[in-house]
C-alpha cells in the first residue's frame, strides 16, 4: 500500500464532511477521497442488514479507488456494520465513530448527559454497551433521543428553516429541563447543526462530538503502520456523491473536486 494513496471516508451523505474537515485540518497534506451515499440517506431508519450491505459497497468503491486505510464517517455505519467491515477487508484498517459518551459521562457533573443520534446507532450493541458501562461506572443518566428528520433536512439543503429549528426545539427543551450539562452530537451530520443547536440550549450546556477523536485516531494507525503520506504540499482533495452534487458543493471548500457517481445498492462482491 502506498503512502501517497488517499485516505477513504463514507457516510451516508453530507454529515461526513464533518469528519473530513478534521482530518484534513491534522493531515493537510495527505490525499483524500469521500464518499457520500446521499441516493441512499438516512441510513438512520435502514436495517442493520441493509446498512451494512450499503457500507460494504462504498467500503469495496474506496478500495478499488486504491484507500490506503477507511475511515467510517457514520455513526449509524459504524455501529452497524464495522465489525463485518474488518473481517471481510483484512488488508486494510477501519476507523469508526461513536458517540462521545465517554468523555461527557466523565466530565459531567449533573450526571445527566443528552445524546443525539439516529434510530439505528441508538438500537445498536455497541451503544448499548459503552452506555451500560458509562451509567454502572459513573452513575450518569443518558437521555436518548432519535433526531429524526434532521437528516433528511440536511440532505435538502435546509439546515436553517423554521422546521429544523422546531424539530430541534422539540428534540432538546426536554433534556434540558431534565437537566443534562452535556449534549452528544451522536451523528456526523449534527455539528452542521451548531449555531441552532447553541441558541436553543442555555450556555452552560456543552456540546461535543467525535470528529477531532477519530482525525486523531485516523493519524495514529497511519503513523504505526507507516503509511503517512510523505509529501509536504497540500493534498488533493475528491468528494463523491451518488446524490445531487449542487448539495455537496455547498458544503465543499473550493480546492475539492466534486464528482457524481451512480448509487450502487446491489453489488456486493464476497
Ligand atoms: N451521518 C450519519 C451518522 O453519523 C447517518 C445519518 C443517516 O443517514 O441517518 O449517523
Amino acid at each position: 500500500m502506498k503512502n501517497e494513496n488517499p485516505i477513504g471516508l463514507f457516510d451516508s451523505g453530507v454529515g461526513g464532511t464533518t469528519i473530513w474537515r478534521e482530518v484534513v485540518t491534522l493531515m493537510p497534506c495527505e490525499n483524500t477521497l469521500f464518499l457520500a451515499d446521499s441516493a441512499n440517506a438516512p441510513y438512520g431508519e435502514k436495517s442493520k442488514e441493509e446498512i451494512t450491505r450499503l457500507s460494504d459497497v462504498n467500503t469495496q468503491y474506496l478500495l478499488d479507488h486504491g484507500a490506503k486505510i477507511i475511515v467510517v464517517a457514520c455513526n449509524t455505519a459504524t455501529t452497524a456494520a464495522i465489525s463485518y467491515l474488518r473481517a471481510k477487508y483484512k488488508q486494510v484498517p477501519f476507523i469508526g465513530i461513536e458517540p462521545a459518551i465517554k468523555p461527557a459521562s466523565l466530565n459531567s457533573k449533573s450526571k445527566k448527559i443528552g445524546v443525539l443520534a439516529t434510530r439505528s446507532t441508538l438500537a445498536s450493541d455497541l451503544f448499548a454497551k459503552t452506555s451500560n458501562q458509562m451509567a454502572e461506572e459513573e452513575e450518569v443518566q443518558i437521555i436518548e433521543r432519535v433526531g429524526e428528520g434532521l437528516v433528511d433536512l440536511i440532505e435538502s439543503g435546509q439546515i436553517n428553516s423554521p422546521k429544523m429549528t422546531e424539530l430541534l426545539r422539540q428534540y432538546l427543551l426536554p433534556m434540558v429541563a431534565e437537566g443534562i450539562d452535556y449534549l452528544v452530537l451522536g451523528c456526523t451530520h449534527y455539528p452542521y447543526l451548531l449555531p441552532q443547536i447553541k441558541a436553543i440550549l442555555p450556555p452552560h450546556i456543552e456540546v461535543i462530538d467525535s470528529g477531532y477523536a477519530v482525525a486523531k485516531q485516523t493519524r495514529n494507525v497511519l503513523q504505526q503502520r507507516d503509511l503517512l503520506t510523505k509529501h509536504t504540499s497540500q493534498g488533493r482533495h475528491t468528494w463523491l456523491t451518488s446524490g445531487k452534487v449542487e448539495i455537496l458543493k455547498g458544503f465543499a471548500p473550493d480546492f475539492v473536486e466534486i464528482r457524481k457517481i451512480e448509487s450502487r445498492r446491489a453489488e456486493v462482491r464476497n
